[in-house]
């Protein structure tokens, strides 16, 4: 072997060794970079004979082809190389399943809240909202309460010391009812809406807190009347409380937006629990609970939504969100709602990927 042969098998050999780009980059400085070995045999071939030339010559370049392809093949391939251990290093398994432990749940109020929109969506219902903020027009005047009607009364309001500009009191609003007037004025008729949202009232011990949850039910079209009503709620109360045996009885009642009125209560059966006591159960007709308010809506509760009564009719309804939660999964005080209890939410809370479905069961459990 020649040392020319004996050169160039090294240098392959080198890279054959070399295991990063640099090393590669060090070997082509050494033999093609300017002062590198196969340069200086190419400068060397100026100073020769042609007869030396045409000898020497194309071993030369046959040299420089063969380590100059077996640079740039190395070269390639730690790159390559290099590219492949990155990416292996960055990849995300996104067919990971979710923890087993996971953080946090949602609260009964706002699982019940979305179970609610859920039902009603499937009856054409939209969601609707107002503010919590309200003036007494809204949620007074508007629904046939006048400055002196006794009605006002019987909610115990928390109002603010301060007037909006128009000269109106303001207040937090006593229930979800202003919903329907502030529904009626942006949308017009016909209207199938729920307005589910917090409410205020100056009032506290087990069965009531100064901030609760309601939800507002109201229909606008033509030609409607109570049995609308009735079969409304009874679908609805069916699909919440998942049972078919729910049965309804429509006391008649009073409330100012509403005429006529009727107070909805529900039957319960009475079950022995494992502690032997008595516990109600929805279901059956063995006893009665009062559950909500509702009616048709009162003429002059249309015409302050800007429809006139002659062509539009509607019915309405109001029920208690957390009272719904209470019966649905069981709790029995009220206040315990509000506490933000991790211990209390950990129980009673709901799996944040577990989305209320009609089909799948509207309350999965955490
Ligand atoms: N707003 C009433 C309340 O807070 C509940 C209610 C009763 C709402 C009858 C209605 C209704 O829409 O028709 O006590």
């Amino acid at each position: 072997m020649t040392d020319l042969d004996q050169q160039q098998a090294d240098t392959l050999a080198a890279l054959a060794a070399a295991t990063t780009p640099d090393a590669v980059e060090a070997i082509r400085v050494g033999a093609l970079g300017k002062a590198g070995w196969i340069s200086a045999l190419l400068k060397a071939l100026g100073g020769m004979t042609p007869e030396q030339r045409s000898a020497e010559g194309p071993r030369i370049h046959a040299v420089r082809e063969a380590v100059g392809g077996a640079i740039t093949a190395r070269k390639a391939a730690l790159e390559s190389a290099e590219l492949e251990a990155r990416l292996a290093a960055g990849r995300i398994d996104l067919s990971l399943p979710a923890p087993t432990t996971p953080r946090g749940s949602i609260h009964p109020v706002s699982q019940v809240m979305d179970e609610l929109a859920e039902i009603f969506a499937d009856m054409g219902f939209a969601v609707s909202t107002g503010p919590e903020i309200e003036d007494d027009w809204h949620n007074f005047t508007a629904l046939n309460m006048p400055e002196t009607h006794p009605a006002r009364a019987m909610h115990d309001t928390f109002y603010f010391p301060d007037e909006d500009e128009a000269g109106r009191k303001m207040l937090l609003r006593t229930h979800t009812s202003p919903v329907q007037i502030r529904t009626m004025l942006a949308e017009g008729a016909p209207l199938r809406i729920i307005a589910p949202g917090r409410v205020y009232r100056s009032d506290s011990d087990a069965t009531h807190t100064p901030m609760f949850h309601q939800v507002e039910g109201l229909v606008i079209d033509r030609g409607i009347h109570l049995g609308h009503l009735k079969w409304t709620l009874e679908t609805f109360l069916k699909a919440f409380f998942e049972r078919d045996d729910i049965v309804l009885r429509l006391r008649p009642s009073y409330f100012p937006f509403t005429e006529p009125s009727v107070e909805v209560d529900v039957g319960y059966t009475l079950v022995n629990g494992q502690d032997g006591k008595a516990r109600r159960v929805l279901g059956g007709t063995e006893g009665w609970m009062e559950l909500l308010g509702s009616g048709m809506v009162n003429r002059r509760v249309i015409e302050m939504g800007g429809l006139d009564p002659d062509e539009w009719q509607g019915f309405a309804f109001g029920v208690g969100v957390d009272r719904l939660a209470m019966l649905k999964y069981g709790m029995d005080d009220l206040r315990a709602f509000f506490d933000g209890d991790a211990r209390w939410l950990g129980h009673y809370g709901f799996g944040a990927l577990d989305v209320p479905t009609l089909s799948g069961g509207t309350g999965v459990r955490a």
